[in-house]
């Protein structure tokens, strides 16, 4: 266990107020969770900021019907094999596929691969979940399990089905 450190602090009347209302939200059981979590959220955007090695999760979704632009997703993805570690293919109906891609790389590669995978005519809808190897959440106070659900440790490596960075 960590040494725990007790802090106080100044914050303008508005600002906590804000804070009192996702208190009785129930999205976090104490303030002090709430905090702990900016933190961790900030010092992941500190990873991406500054293009470290980040992990994330790329999710399109395209007609599948257009031929072509399923053969250049492919060929984007083989392109930047080294940043892809896995990818998940969901037929959403008779039509629609959602892909789900995760990548690990600098912060900058990662972004790339996004926006020539997102900016393919025909991709309807793209995202980037920007997540973290786990490096700057160690340093923020966080162990790796630090998201509140418990599960249990699938094969290592880069394969696996449950990733552990
Ligand atoms: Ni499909």
């Amino acid at each position: 266990m960590p040494a725990l450190v007790r802090l106080s602090m100044s914050l303008d009347q508005s600002l906590n107020d804000r804070i009192d209302r996702m208190m009785r939200e129930g999205r976090y059981a104490s303030r002090s969770e709430l905090f702990r979590e900016l933190v961790r959220r900030r010092a992941v955007e500190a990873e991406w900021d500054g293009n470290r090695e980040a992990l994330g999760t790329i999710t399109l979704v395209y007609d599948h019907d257009n031929r072509t632009l399923s053969r250049k997703l492919t060929r984007a993805q083989h392109r930047h094999h080294g940043n892809v570690l896995a990818a998940t293919h969901v037929h959403l109906d008779r039509h629609l596929c959602a892909e789900m891609i995760m990548v690990r790389g600098k912060a900058r590669q990662i972004r790339e691969l996004a926006d020539e995978l997102g900016h393919q005519k025909g991709v309807l809808h793209s995202a980037l979940s920007m997540s973290s190897t786990g490096k700057a959440l160690r340093a923020a106070g966080g162990d790796a399990h630090g998201h509140g659900h418990a599960h249990p440790h699938g094969p290592r490596g880069r394969k696996g089905a449950h990733a552990h960075p």
